[in-house]
């Protein structure tokens, strides 16, 4: 159904294959919003959602996803397994995998390692997010949420602020919108901007002022608090003050702007709750939206050919 048979990352992930996926979420959309949410289009098949780094979001809408399709979910947590006792991740996959299991979902801290999981698992293997590299089902799921509010992505002018060096969720975002036609403008500490960005297809401002008047939409992204010590970041304070998504700073626009965050949040810091509560702020339905676009994802790597929506 799709021409790909893993979802490692977006960048080099065939358009068409995004466009389906994301055209599919909204099917699924529809369902979640009726009187009958589960369907048994991947009845029989195993799923293994393998998560060696905290999730909330990701895992609770990866097994819901699966259990709504009527597939076999199992959640592995690191914490709790034989990796604890030195088990190689090899090892560990191995055992998994000859155990017969259809797919798999994996989140781990190591750049890489999604796509290095397609070499023992004979199943399609889901990236839930690899270190600093990517968080394909993220974008998906942000870019469902951008063409139900604005019914297109072509065109739109998108901002993402914050911490773009270290963020996969930007990455993957960056990828995405380039291949739907978007304009984008990354902000930030110069400390938190790759090097590179440029060669990412996207232009770079350090005045946040500047960017909320461009653009429709704005993606707030986690200060990851625990990079503070490296001195990327003067304080939170400061970091509120010139990057945050103030309540002054969107209510002065006198436009309507979307707002957006992949979560989790850090309220007062890169975004203030008045604005995260607001009107505006579209990110509750982006967790709907994430259910949706990863059944989207599962029903189109996994489900037989007979099984249709
Ligand atoms: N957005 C996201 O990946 O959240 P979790 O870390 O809670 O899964």
């Amino acid at each position: 159904m799709l021409k790909s048979k893993h979802l490692i990352g977006l960048e080099n992930f065939p358009t068409s294959d995004l466009n389906k996926i994301i055209d599919t979420s909204f099917k699924f959309k529809e369902i979640l919003e009726g009187s009958e949410r589960k369907v048994n289009l991947l009845k029989d098949k195993t799923i293994v959602n393998m998560f060696f780094e905290n999730s909330t979001r990701t895992k609770i809408s990866f097994t819901l996803a699966e259990k709504r399709l009527g597939a076999d979910s199992i959640n592995f947590s690191s914490s709790t397994s034989s990796v604890k006792k030195g088990e190689t991740l090899k090892d560990t996959i191995q055992n998994i995998d000859a155990m017969k299991i259809d797919g798999a979902v994996i989140r781990h801290g190591h750049p890489g390692s999604a796509l290095k999981l397609t070499q023992y698992i004979d199943g399609a293997v889901i990236n839930a997010g690899d270190g600093s590299h990517e968080h394909p089902t993220q974008a998906i799921l942000d870019m469902v949420t951008l063409k139900e509010k604005f019914g297109k992505i072509k065109d739109l002018k998108v901002g993402i602020i914050g911490d773009i060096l270290n963020s996969r969720v930007a990455r993957s975002d960056i990828f995405a919108l380039k291949k739907l036609g978007a304009e984008i403008v990354v902000c930030g500490p110069s400390t938190l901007l790759p090097s590179n960005a440029k060669n990412l297809g996207v232009n770079i401002t350090y005045n946040i002022d500047e960017v909320l008047s461009w653009c429709d939409v704005v993606i707030g992204l986690r200060i990851q608090l625990e990079r503070m010590h490296l001195g990327r970041i003067p304080s939170k304070r400061e970091y509120h003050s010139e990057f945050g998504l103030t309540y002054e700073r969107i209510n002065k626009l006198k436009k309507d702007i979307v707002i957006m965050h992949p979560g989790p949040m850090n309220r007062g810091v890169e975004i203030d709750s008045k604005i995260a509560d607001s009107e505006n702020a579209v990110i509750l339905d982006q967790v709907l939206n994430g259910v949706a676009s990863r059944m989207s994802i599962l029903y189109l790597l996994l489900a037989d050919k007979s099984q249709k929506l």
